[in-house]
């Protein structure tokens, strides 16, 4: 297995650009599976959960290539699915395989989707899922560890569907099958998510009929064939607000391009109020310069327009350097706090009580073995190791490979001093 050896300490000064965003074009590429043309999603990020997802299409025999160097544009065909079926083998490296029900269900009434398990970050259900497909008239089981369904006459229904909680790509899956389906569906208590927004224009130019977009419920009218398009994936705001804490950490100035600043409203008010000074130079450039001093400021993640889950590791790494307590409230998911007890072992003061985590700062961090729980975690880990004095080796980097395109050589190129080293398979 791959690790990050990082030599902290250096300000991070220069460029970087945000590649397309990963919870964007994950259901973008299942969407290609609600057409027989051809569907070109472009500015898809080079990272793993990709790759294991056009791998995932073409299993169902979609023809999946790419047709840019380096690989960010893909074209996918799928005139007949052969194999409704989404193997364990594939959903156990990557839970948002999850988002070829919808569409699988949507275009041919049928599918057999492995069960995702648990994840470091909490149980993670899917029932949400399978009641809203229910209400559109299918049928479903699970047994030996798959999600069978069926739809009566190979064809869903619209509904009236509220979600008891709020998910992100529940609303996304439900969206793909609605759009096929006879008649018209009301979701509510909807995710707002950038990345929502960003499928329904995606279907809204294959032919579907939606609307509601950026608001908590959404309406769609059900059609009887979708068609090919091309669509463009919006920047990563995960990916741009970790660049926006490696800046404010490090007291480094950098500029972040190719970024959708109106997606990091929360993010961008919290790092400012912690002291970041953050500015936008025009619509898809971010600059964050060094504070004066940062102070502690407390966060609770929420559903977007909050301040987002993915991002509260990274805040956790930026609080070990302000001065004061902060109180760090997970509300989206169980147990993501598993960075916290690495960052103790760097140095950090950090107690965790259930689903809130109180940080002491500022506290000089010192480089160790660090291993990686999961993406996010991941990412606060390299942030604390670009502060932490001497050597950091952080394990299990391929978590953030999943995620994270290129994000050795997007630090290299801003100063950081961090190198993969190479696993030997051990
Ligand atoms: N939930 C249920 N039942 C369901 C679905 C969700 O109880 O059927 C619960 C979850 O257990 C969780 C909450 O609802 O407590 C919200 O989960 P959600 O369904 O919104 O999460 P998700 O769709 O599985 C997406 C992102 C995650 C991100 C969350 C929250 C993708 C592919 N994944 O997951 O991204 O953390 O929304 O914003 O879009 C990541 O990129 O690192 C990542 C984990």
């Amino acid at each position: 297995m791959d690790k990050f050896l990082i030599k902290g300490g250096k300000a991070l000064h220069g460029t970087v650009a945000i590649s397309g965003a990963k919870n964007s074009a994950l259901p973008a590429m299942a969407a290609a599976l609600l057409t027989s043309e051809k569907v070109m999603v472009r500015n898809v990020p080079r990272v793993r959960d990709l790759v294991t997802m056009s791998k995932l299409l073409a299993f169902m025999d979609a023809k999946v290539s790419v047709t840019s160097i380096p690989a960010s544009d893909y074209a996918i065909e799928a005139p007949s699915l052969n194999h409704a079926e989404a193997p364990y083998e594939l959903v156990k490296t990557m839970r948002a395989s999850i988002l070829t029900l919808g569409p699988l269900m949507a275009r041919l009434g049928v599918a057999r989707v492995s069960l995702p398990g648990g994840c470091a970050i909490g149980a993670r259900p899917v029932d949400l899922h399978l009641k809203a497909l229910e209400q559109m008239g299918a049928m479903v089981t699970t047994s030996h560890g798959y999600i069978e369904a069926r739809a009566p006459k190979g064809r869903l229904k619209g509904a009236h569907i509220v979600f008891e909680k709020i998910t992100v790509t529940g609303t996304e899956n439900i969206l793909m099958a609605a759009a096929l389906a006879d008649g018209e569906t009301v979701l509510e208590n909807a995710a707002r998510e950038p990345e929502v927004t960003d499928l329904i224009a995606m279907l809204r130019k294959m032919g579907a009929q939606i609307c509601g977009d950026g608001s908590s419920t959404l309406r769609i009218r059900g059609v009887s064939e979708l068609h090919g398009t091309e669509h463009t994936i919006i920047p990563d705001r995960i990916e741009a607000g970790t660049f926006l804490v490696a800046g404010a950490i490090t007291g480094g100035e950098l500029t972040i391009r190719n970024c959708a600043p109106e997606h990091l409203g929360a993010v961008i008010t919290k790092l400012q109020q912690a002291g970041a000074r953050i500015d936008a130079l025009d619509a898809t450039t971010l600059r964050v310069r060094p504070a004066d001093k940062l102070s502690a400021a407390d966060v609770t993640t929420e559903e977007y327009p909050g301040f987002a889950t993915d991002m509260q590791a990274q805040y956790m790494a930026l609080a070990t350097q302000a001065e004061g307590t902060s109180g760090i409230t997970e509300t989206i998911f169980e147990n993501r706090f598993m960075h916290a007890s690495e960052m103790v072992r760097m140095g950090a003061h950090i107690s965790v009580d259930g689903r809130k985590a109180v940080v002491r700062g500022p506290t000089q961090l010192s480089g160790t073995t660090v291993q990686a729980s999961d993406l996010r975690a991941s990412a606060g880990l390299v942030l604390a190791g670009l502060v932490a004095s001497g050597e950091t080796l952080i394990d299990r980097v391929y978590h953030i490979d999943r995620g994270y395109e290129g994000i050795v050589e997007k630090l290299r190129g801003v100063g950081a001093d961090i190198t993969r080293v190479h696993g030997t398979g051990l």
